[in-house]
């Protein structure tokens, strides 16, 4: 146990970050003053951390490692187990040279322009129904989105299940008992879905355009010049599908900040692709989705007084990080203009990890996200009008991830004329 940093007494904190959720890691920050400190959590002594600074550190390859970081509960429901988000050193970057080569700025539009044409085709179904669910109406959008994109056959009838699955994937990533279960089942029966097409495609009884996420991951060599098992690459090409579907978790938050801030719409329309990025931004920054990230400490160092022992737990605070009050002005208050001058900086705002992707495990998938989300947002501000009926569109803070309890209802919703 280090003796100079701050270290909380308790026993083990699993309940406690159970309780306080995305603000467990702020809230002793705050306590003892720093943003370092160790905890037992998790069975293990950890030392959590915040910050740009300790973003920095944390995205160190000779410092730290991915191997053995992620726990097995959350490699059976959100990553798939041994998948890239566990790879170290060169194998990592090879494989991660393989996502990026899919998500060119060019393909980042496209999925933009599909996810905008989608949302206009509903409009005529909405008009006719008494009201919708955001969150619901987005999961299978880009559920038929990220399967058209990747070259993935999806039937119409099986969007509800594939949307629905891929979403208690990621739902799983902070639960026990039955949420941990359901995205356990979930990330089964996706698995089972996509090996059996990878196998269809590589025998040839399946075609498939070239240069699509299917052919890349089916064909995909390794270092070693091998394929990857069919198995694992479902479980990269899942890697792809599954968080385009997440993005309907920021999509439904980007609509409670219309609404918590009605004068956004204007300023949305007056602002043009400026105001539009400056928006994205401060509703991935503002809103809780990921929480934290951990690595293993690769070999023993010190920083700021602190021995970093070979083999050790270490979290970096994402959220906190993006709320830290030496980066952000009022954190806790939603203000786009934020983003007007904010210097890029790859460790400060890291909703989607920090550091550079091609270098580190950052995500690859933030130029999606962000088209994707501008489109959405496009359509909630230009394309309809809308009523929003009384519901609950709190969200919890203890739940991770969280989302607004309403899921966001929508009612007379009408084509702009
Ligand atoms: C990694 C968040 C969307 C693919 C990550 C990481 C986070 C994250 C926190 C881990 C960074 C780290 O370990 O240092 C999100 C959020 C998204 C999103 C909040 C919005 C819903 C996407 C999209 C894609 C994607 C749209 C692909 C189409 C990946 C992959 C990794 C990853 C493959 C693993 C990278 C690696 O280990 O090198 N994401 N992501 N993500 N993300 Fe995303």
């Amino acid at each position: 146990m280090n003796k100079q940093v701050p270290h909380d007494k308790s026993l083990d904190n699993s309940l406690t970050l159970m309780q306080e959720g995305y603000l467990f890691l702020g809230n002793r920050m705050k306590e003892y003053g720093t943003d370092l400190f160790e905890a037992r959590l998790l069975g293990q002594q950890v030392i959590c951390m915040s910050g740009e600074e300790a973003a920095k550190k944390f995205y160190n390859p000779e410092l730290f490692q991915r191997k053995g970081a992620a726990p097995k509960r959350v490699q059976k429901t959100l990553f798939g187990q041994n998948a890239i988000q566990t790879m170290d050193g060169d194998a990592h970057i090879h494989r991660k040279i393989l996502f990026l080569s899919l998500m060119t700025p060019a393909e980042e539009k496209n999925i933009g322009n599909m996810v905008a044409k989608a949302w206009e085709d509903k409009i005529a179904e909405w008009e006719q129904a008494e009201s919708i669910v955001l969150f619901e109406e987005a999961k299978e959008l880009l559920c038929r989105v990220a399967c058209e994109w990747t070259g993935v056959p999806l039937d119409e009838e099986e969007v509800k299940i594939r949307a629905d699955d891929f979403a208690a994937m990621v739902d799983a990533f902070g639960a026990v008992g039955p949420r941990h279960w359901k995205g356990r089942k979930a990330r089964t029966r996706a698995e089972d879905w996509i090996t059996g097409l990878i196998e269809d495609v590589r025998s040839g009884e399946r075609a498939v355009e070239d240069e699509t996420a299917l052919y890349e991951m089916a064909f995909y060599q390794t270092p070693d010049g091998d394929q990857l098992d069919a198995h694992m690459a479902a479980v990269e090409l899942i890697n792809v599908l599954r968080p385009i579907v997440a993005i309907s978790t920021f999509i439904t938050f980007a609509a409670v900040a219309l609404f918590d801030h009605p004068e956004e719409k204007e300023k949305l329309r007056q602002g043009g692709e400026e105001y539009l990025d400056m928006f994205v931004q401060e509703v991935r920054r503002f809103y809780p989705f990921g929480p934290f990230l951990g690595a293993r400490v690769k070999k023993e160092f010190e920083w700021k007084g602190c021995i970093f022992k070979e083999g050790q737990l270490v979290l970096l605070d994402m959220y906190g990080t993006n709320h830290d009050e030496r980066i952000w002005d009022q954190p806790f208050y939603f203000n786009p203009e934020r983003f007007r001058h904010h210097p890029e900086n790859l460790y400060d705002f890291i909703p989607q990890g920090g550091g550079d992707p091609k270098k580190g495990h950052r995500c690859p998938g933030e130029g999606i996200t962000v088209e994707a989300m501008k489109a959405s947002i496009e359509f909630l501000v230009d394309k309809i009008d809308y009523d929003i009926p009384d519901q609950d569109l709190s969200y919890s803070m203890a739940r991770m991830p969280t989302l607004p309890e309403s899921g966001f209802v929508m009612s007379n919703v009408r084509r702009k004329a």
